[in-house]
């Protein structure tokens, strides 16, 4: 048993990926960066979470191949199954079922106000399946299954955990204290990773175009084709200003992050420089970070990775059974 986590000392971080396309710098610097870091001072729990993947229509066998490759992602990022539990969400009912519960109190009116229901469902909300529509809250039964303290992601899932903090509160507040209150831990400069394609869209593994993103799986050349091809702003320098030139800001923050550096020192040095220049200098940094990060994700054997998924479910399942107890105690259930 992963000690940070059974015995109450640390504090809990839970997240997840959903295992819906390939993973790409936004998911890195949005989520699985903040987590590594996370490994020290929080008992991790990092889940896969493949019943939120099947709210869109998905091909069994790419999501079958895209749940490994998202555990593969986690550990080429530096996530550490021995030190934070890895797992795949389907292997685990208790999320449905708390999930379930979590409906009876859940209002149609919370769900409503959901930003990335009403941007994936688009014109056609009468006809989404309801799965998409109730996602948040199978969301919120992920996190509130472990007690969780804090739960890292990126600025578009704010709204989402915001959503588990109002149910928590208010089945606590109905049925006696049951679930704690997480909160959101949002890194400012990596929250929002916008396309390549579109600076005013945030950069999405669920694009139409792979222009839209830097898959963490692109060999560096096509990353650095993609860079050269991403759409700038109008004018040449290399300022950041979000509002007026997104585009160039958007390259900025990725070179930033990428480098390690400091945007104002990243305008210095591109002062009197064109895009060109800057582009190409920005695939090479990207290179050398996919490069070893490949390897890394290369050097993981899928036998491996199901060992890690197996292993990290018996460990989960015993802290979610007990929630969930206590929950349906709690409603007179049990
Ligand atoms: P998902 O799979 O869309 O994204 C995984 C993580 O990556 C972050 N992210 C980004 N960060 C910065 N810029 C971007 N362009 C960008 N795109 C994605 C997301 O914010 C997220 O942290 N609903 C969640 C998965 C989930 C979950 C959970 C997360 C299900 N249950 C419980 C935390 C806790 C989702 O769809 O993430």
């Amino acid at each position: 048993m992963n000690n940070n986590i059974s015995n109450g000392v640390k504090k809990i971080v839970f997240s997840g990926v959903q295992p819906s396309g390939v993973l790409h710098i936004g998911n890195y610097f949005g989520a699985l960066q903040q987590w590594v870091d996370m490994q020290d001072k929080y008992g991790c729990i990092f889940c896969v979470v493949d019943y939120h993947a099947i709210t869109v229509k998905q091909d069994p066998r790419q999501l079958n191949k895209n749940i490994i490759n998202t555990v593969r992602a986690y550990l080429a990022s530096g996530i550490n199954p021995e030190r934070s539990i890895i797992f795949q969400q389907s292997d685990i009912s208790a999320h449905t079922e708390l999930a379930w519960i979590l409906n009876c109190i859940a209002r149609i009116s919370d769900l409503n106000k959901m930003t990335q229901f009403k941007e994936k469902s688009g014109d056609s909300r009468e006809n989404v399946g309801v799965g998409l529509f109730a996602y948040p809250v199978l969301m919120a039964a992920d996190i509130l299954l472990y007690n969780t303290d804090a739960v890292p992601v990126g600025e578009d899932q704010k709204q989402h955990v915001e959503l588990s903090r109002a149910l928590a509160r208010r089945f606590n507040a109905q049925f006696g204290h049951t679930f704690k209150i997480p909160e959101a831990i949002i890194k400012k400069e990596s929250a929002r990773i916008m396309g390549l394609d579109n600076p005013a869209k945030k950069m999405s593994k669920s694009a139409a175009s792979p222009a839209n993103y830097i898959a963490l799986t692109d060999k560096p050349e096509v990353a650095a084709k993609k860079i050269m091809r991403a759409v700038t702003d109008s004018g040449k320098e290399i300022k950041f200003n979000i509002v007026k030139r997104p585009a160039i800001a958007n390259l900025l923050n990725i070179y930033a992050l990428l480098a390690g550096k400091n945007i104002k020192t990243l305008e210095r040095e591109y002062a009197g420089r064109g895009y060109g220049d800057f582009k190409k200098d920005l695939g090479k940094v990207t290179g050398e970070f996919l490069s070893p990060w490949q390897k890394k994700y290369y050097s993981f054997s899928d036998e491996e990775i199901k060992k890690i998924l197996k292993a990290g479910a018996e460990q989960a399942r015993p802290l979610a059974k007990a929630t969930l107890i206590k929950t349906k105690k709690n409603l007179g259930l049990i």
